[in-house]
């Protein structure tokens, strides 16, 4: 609590405290009601750059923009009072160097008021990562399937089975040991991602991992049931919102045409004949 009263909002150093003890809850959020529901349950929630599929319909997160994330961490910011808020930095905003990214970093903390960033990518992101948490900008890393990669990969496949286990161990320790203070875990093999949790001392967050990891996230519509059929094995359906819109909106459609809605208790007036016949009086 602070000296208002008010609920403290996590920091990136109490999340990397978590390490090893109760695991950490994190969401995705895009908007402000979204932020409002998941802020009260979750740690983190991240403003991912999942954002260009599941809003704006985009075929990857290729096409999202710095404004565009900016504009959602914006949105998300407004709900949120206790969860730690990070915010996605989108592809082509920080792979060109330390200086770029770094720039840009700035950019979407000045204007979203989030506290840490995550970017994607291991070995090659380290000098990155560690050039920005020397100059007080937390970073949660991400490595394994890392989506922006999606054509280098050949699709979203599961990262580091066999002897490739290795080359997600070195990202893992890599981003660690460059000043991460968290790292998302995405799509490996769960006896791979048990081990990189012990292995690292910053907390590891799953998501088609283990349930040995640190944390885990979600993308808050896949476990809705808000983002069409997409039923990846790795996203548990906690509800069927997508259905229970759909039925919402199909019984509304059915009572304009059949003249039902409105009825009297929803206009104004002399309500039994303003609806008298269908005409409004
Ligand atoms: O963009 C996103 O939503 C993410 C999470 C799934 C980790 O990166």
């Amino acid at each position: 609590m602070s000296a208002t009263g008010e609920a403290k909002a996590l920091t990136p150093p109490d999340i990397c405290a978590r390490k090893g003890r109760t695991p950490l809850v994190c969401l995705t959020a895009y908007t402000t009601p979204i932020a409002k529901l998941v802020d009260p349950h979750s740690d983190v929630v991240l403003v991912g750059d999942s954002v260009s599929m599941v809003l704006h319909g985009l075929p990857s997160t290729l096409g999202v923009t710095l404004e565009m994330m900016i504009m959602h961490g914006q949105a998300v910011r407004r709900g949120l009072k206790r969860a730690l808020m990070i915010v996605d930095m989108p592809f082509g905003s920080y792979e060109e160097g330390p200086e770029q990214a770094f720039r840009n970093a700035v950019r979407v903390m000045a204007k979203t008021g989030c506290a840490a960033v995550k970017l994607e990518g291991g070995e090659a992101m380290a000098e990155t990562i560690r050039f920005l948490a020397a100059r007080g900008i937390p970073v949660m890393a991400h490595v394994g399937l890392t989506p922006q990669a999606v054509n280098a990969f050949g699709g979203y496949r599961v990262q580091g089975r066999g002897e490739d286990a290795e080359r997600i161990r070195r990202d893992a320790r890599a981003v660690a040991d460059a000043g991460a203070f968290a790292v998302v875990l995405e799509k490996v093999p769960e006896p791979l991602a048990r081990r990189v949790t012990e292995e690292i001392t910053i907390p590891t967050i799953g998501i088609g991992a283990s349930p040995a990891c640190d944390g885990q996230i979600l993308v808050v519509d896949d476990m809705l049931g808000l983002f069409g059929d997409f039923r990846p094995k790795f996203v548990k359906r906690y509800a069927e919102l997508g259905q229970a819109a759909s039925a919402a909106i199909a019984a509304y459609a059915q009572e304009v045409r059949e003249r039902r809605f409105p009825a009297a208790e929803h206009v104004f007036g002399d309500a039994p004949t303003a609806i008298k016949g269908g005409e409004a009086a």
